[in-house]
C-alpha cells in the first residue's frame, strides 16, 4: 500500500481543542485500518501513512479491527458502571486474573485498573506509602528514580521523573532532596566507558545506587523505580547486563520496594516468551518486581486503561493489616474498559501476536542497523528490544556529539518521514547534549516482514536526505 497525498477542499479551520498547536488544527487523524492511518494536515489529505509508532506505542492490533468492534459491543452489553470503593465488578476481576495468570507464577497477586499511565504511577506511589504505614514504618518515603526518565504528566509522576521538559514545573514537584531522589540513567551507548564491560558498567551504577541508599539511610528509602526499557525519555536503551538483577538484589537487601514502570514497554510489546512483561528479558520469576505499572497496549487505544500490578509481598501486608484502601478514582476498575482490554489481550494471545512483534521488531532493528550504520549518515545507534526500537541521531559517530537542539533534527526527520508515508515519534536532544535526537518505532503487533521492509525503505531514505540537507547547511 503506498501513500497518496491530495489537496483537501476544506479550508484551514481554527481549533477548539487545547493541545499541541493551539491556534490551528495541526495534523488530524481522520481514519485508520490495520497499520495505516489517514491524516489531514495543512490543507492536504495523506492516505495510507504507515503508523510506525502506533500512536504512542499504544495500538497492538492496528486500527478498525473488526473483531474488536464485536469485543466492544459485547463489553457494552455486559458492563455496568460501579464505583470501586463501594463495589467491585466481574470485568476488573477477570482482567486482573488474566494478567496475573499470564505473568510468571507468583510475581503478581493483585491489580488495580486506572485510565492512564500517569494515574497508575500516582496510585502506585499511594500504595507504596500505605504499605509502609501498614508496617509501622512512616519514615520510609524516599523514591529513587533516574535521570532522563519519564513516568507521566501528572505532578507526582513528574516528580519521580526527570527530563529537560520537567524543569519548568519544579515549584509544583515533590521535594527533590528529601523525597524524590535521582540516580544516573543506565545509558550504555553514551555512559559506559570504553574500558568497561557491560557488567562493569552495571556494577558502577549499582555501587552508586547502593551508596545513595546508605547515605540516605535505608530506613528512609521506600522504592527504587525504573522503566524496564525507557521509551520517550532515552530511546529504548536496554538495561546493561546484570543491572536489573542488581537493583532487585539491593531492594531485597535493604527492604525497599522494586518498582518497574512498563507503561510503554510492557503488555506484550517486548516479551520474549509470547507473554506480557518486558522484564522477562532480564529477570527470572524469582526476581520479578514488587509493584509494576502498565498501560498503552493494554487497551490498544480502543479504551483508556492502564494499571498497577501488585506482588504478594505488598498484598499480604495490606491483607494482614487494615485490609482496606480508602477512596479511589471515579473510573478505577471501569468494567467496560476492563472487558475491552481483556478481549484485546485474549485476541493477542490467541493469534500469537506478542511473538510476532518480538520477531518483527528485532528484524526491523537488524535491517536498520545494516542499512544505516554501515553508511555515512547521521544515525549513531540503533537499539531496543522486540517491538520497541530507536535510532539516535548524532553529529559525530565517533565522539557521539549530539546535534544542537535548536536545529530541531528529530522534528525535521519526523516531518520528512511523514511526507514520505511513515509516522515515527521524534524526540529532541537534551539541550546540554547528554542525549541526542531520537526517532522511536513501536509498530502494531500485526506487522509483517513486508511492512518492516517498507518502513526501513522510507526511514533510510529520509535519514539520508536529512543528512544531505544538514551537510549543505554546514550543520553536519
Ligand atoms: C514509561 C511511561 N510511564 C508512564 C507514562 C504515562 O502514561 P500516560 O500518558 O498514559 O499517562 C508514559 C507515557 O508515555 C510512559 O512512557
Amino acid at each position: 500500500m503506498t501513500v497518496s497525498i491530495s489537496e483537501t477542499k476544506t479550508p484551514s479551520e481554527p481549533s477548539y481543542v487545547f493541545q499541541a498547536s493551539v491556534s490551528g488544527l495541526g495534523a488530524q487523524v481522520v481514519g485508520g485500518k490495520g497499520i495505516h492511518i489517514d491524516v489531514e494536515k495543512g490543507g492536504k489529505m495523506y492516505k495510507n501513512i504507515i503508523d510506525g509508532v502506533s500512536g504512542a506505542a499504544v495500538g497492538a492490533l492496528g486500527w478498525k479491527d473488526d473483531e474488536v468492534l464485536e469485543i466492544i459491543n459485547d463489553a457494552a452489553k455486559k458492563s455496568t458502571y460501579s464505583y470501586a470503593p463501594l463495589m467491585s465488578n466481574k470485568g476488573s476481576e477477570e482482567l486482573s486474573k488474566f494478567y496475573i495468570d499470564n505473568s510468571p507464577k507468583g510475581v503478581f497477586a493483585s491489580a488495580l485498573w486506572l485510565t492512564s499511565g500517569s494515574e497508575s504511577n500516582e496510585n502506585a506511589l499511594r500504595i507504596i506509602r500505605q504499605y509502609y504505614l501498614e508496617r509501622g514504618l512512616p519514615d520510609k518515603v524516599k523514591i529513587i528514580s533516574r535521570d532522563n526518565s519519564y513516568h507521566g504528566f501528572t505532578m507526582g509522576a513528574q516528580s519521580v521523573s526527570w527530563n529537560p521538559r520537567v524543569d519548568d514545573y519544579k515549584p509544583y514537584l515533590f521535594d527533590q532532596v528529601n523525597v524524590a531522589l535521582k540516580m544516573p540513567s543506565a545509558y550504555t551507548y553514551r555512559l559506559k566507558k570504553d574500558s568497561e564491560t557491560e557488567e562493569q558498567y552495571s556494577q558502577r551504577l549499582l555501587d552508586t545506587l547502593e551508596k545513595k541508599i546508605i547515605d540516605n539511610g535505608p530506613e528512609t528509602v521506600a522504592a527504587v523505580l525504573v522503566e524496564t526499557l525507557p521509551g520517550s525519555s532515552l530511546g529504548t536503551t536496554p538495561p546493561p547486563k546484570g543491572y536489573l538483577k542488581g537493583i532487585r538484589h539491593l531492594c531485597t537487601k535493604y527492604d525497599i520496594i522494586f518498582y518497574l514502570d512498563e507503561v510503554m514497554c510492557g503488555t506484550g510489546r517486548c516479551n520474549p516468551n509470547g507473554k506480557l512483561n518486558c522484564w522477562e528479558n532480564f529477570l527470572d520469576a524469582s526476581e520479578g518486581p514488587d509493584i509494576q505499572t502498565v498501560g498503552k497496549t493494554l487497551g490498544s487505544g480502543f479504551v483508556t486503561i492502564a494499571g498497577v500490578l501488585v506482588g504478594p509481598k505488598i498484598k499480604d501486608v495490606f491483607v494482614n493489616g487494615s485490609n482496606y484502601i480508602f477512596g479511589g478514582n471515579t473510573y478505577s476498575s471501569h468494567e467496560f474498559n476492563c472487558y475491552v482490554a481483556l478481549g484485546v489481550q485474549k485476541k493477542i494471545a490467541r493469534e500469537h501476536l506478542t511473538a510476532n512483534i518480538f520477531e518483527m521488531g528485532n528484524l526491523l532493528a537488524e535491517k536498520l542497523r545494516k542499512q544505516l550504520l554501515t553508511e555515512e549518515n547521521i544515525a549513531g545507534d540503533v537499539r531496543g528490544v522486540g517491538g520497541f526500537q530507536s535510532v539516535e541521531l548524532v553529529k559525530n559517530r565517533d565522539t557521539k556529539e549530539a546535534f544542537d537542539v535548536k536545529l530541531g533534527v528529530s522534528t525535521r526527520l519526523k516531518t520528512l518521514c511523514f511526507e514520505n508515508g511513515l509516522s515515527v515519534m521524534g524526540m529532541p536532544a537534551n539541550p546540554d547534549g547528554t542525549c541526542g535526537d531520537r526517532a522511536i518505532f513501536a509498530p502494531a503487533f500485526i506487522i509483517t516482514e513486508q511492512d518492516v521492509d517498507e518502513m526501513v525503505k522510507i526511514f533510510v531514505k529520509c535519514v539520508n536526505s536529512l543528512s544531505t540537507a544538514l551537510k549543505q547547511e554546514g550543520a553536519w
